[in-house]
C-alpha cells in the first residue's frame, strides 16, 4: 500500500491515477488494479444516495461508506473527505479526522484553505489532502473557476497555503489548465486534475461518471463503459424471461 510520502514522492516522476470508491465490490475491483489511491468523495450524496449536493453527507454516511471500501481495498491508500462542517475548527476536526481514520482512512481530505485545521491536524499525525478550485460544499454553480485572474490569484494563494501548511496532496477541482499548470509548478505537493486539464500530477475521476452509471455525467469525465444501460438490459431481460416461464431454466434443479 502506497503511503502519503509515497504518493508525494510520485511527483515529476509517475502520474498519478484516482478513483473514488464507496462500495465493498468497486473496491474490491479497484484492489486488482494498479490504482494506487482511492478517494471516498463525498460525491457519495449525489451519486450513489440521490441526494442533491454533497452539503447532505453526515459523518455516519462518511464512515459507513469508508468502512465498505477498506473491507473491499485492503491494498490500496485511502483518503476520506471530510463532510461539511466536520472540520469546522481544529478541535471538531481532529475528533472527526479521526473516526474517518478508524473507519479504514489513511487520510483525509477537505475542502478551501483551512489552515489552521490542516496544520492541526497534520501535527496530530492526521494526513491531510487539500481540495482548492471548485468546492462543492460552498459552491453556488458547478462553473468552471478561476478563469478571470482576480479569482486565479485567490486559487494560486489558497494552493501555496494549504501546501505551506502540511498538506501531501492537493485536488484542483474545475480551474483553467493554464492555472493548474502554474499550480502544479508552483507548490511540492503533487496536485490531482479533476476538469483540470492535463498539466497536473494527476487525475482523479467519479467512478460513476468514468462507467457511465446515472444519467448525467460532467463535460470533462469519460465513460469507459455504460454499466447503467447493462443494467437496464439485463433487468428487462430478466422480467421477459420470467414471466414468459424461460427463467430458471429446467436444467435447473
Ligand atoms: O467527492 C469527490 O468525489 C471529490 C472529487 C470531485 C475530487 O471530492
Amino acid at each position: 500500500m502506497k503511503s502519503a510520502a509515497d504518493l508525494q514522492a510520485m511527483k515529476g516522476r509517475q502520474l498519478i491515477a484516482m478513483l473514488t470508491a464507496y462500495t465493498y465490490p468497486v473496491a474490491k475491483a479497484l484492489n486488482q488494479t494498479d490504482i494506487p489511491v482511492i478517494l471516498v468523495g463525498d460525491s457519495v450524496a449525489m451519486v450513489e444516495l440521490g441526494l442533491p449536493s454533497t452539503r447532505e453527507i453526515t459523518m455516519d454516511n462518511m464512515q459507513y461508506h469508508i468502512a465498505a471500501v477498506r473491507r473491499g481495498a485492503p491494498d490500496v491508500h485511502i483518503i476520506g473527505d471530510m463532510p461539511i462542517q466536520s472540520d469546522s475548527d481544529p478541535d471538531t476536526a481532529l475528533h472527526n479526522a479521526q473516526l474517518l481514520v478508524a473507519a479504514g482512512a489513511n487520510s483525509v481530505k477537505l475542502e478551501g484553505a483551512k489552515c489552521d485545521v490542516i496544520r492541526y491536524l497534520t501535527h496530530h499525525k492526521i494526513l491531510v489532502a487539500g481540495h482548492t478550485g471548485l468546492t462543492p460544499q460552498t459552491a453556488t454553480s458547478f462553473k468552471q473557476v478561476g478563469g478571470d485572474d482576480k479569482t486565479a490569484r485567490i486559487i494560486v494563494q489558497h494552493a501555496k497555503d494549504i501546501a505551506t501548511a502540511g498538506a501531501f496532496m492537493l485536488v484542483l477541482e474545475h480551474i483553467p489548465s493554464s492555472l493548474a499548470a502554474e499550480i502544479t509548478e508552483a507548490i511540492a505537493i503533487p496536485t490531482i486534475g479533476i476538469g483540470a486539464g492535463r498539466h497536473c500530477d494527476g487525475q482523479v475521476m467519479v467512478i460513476n461518471d468514468l462507467i457511465g452509471m446515472g444519467d448525467h455525467w460532467p463535460l470533462f469525465s469519460t465513460q469507459y463503459v455504460y454499466v447503467g444501460q447493462i443494467i437496464e438490459e439485463s433487468a428487462k431481460r430478466f422480467h421477459r424471461e420470467v414471466t414468459a416461464g424461460i427463467f430458471p431454466p429446467r436444467s435447473q434443479k
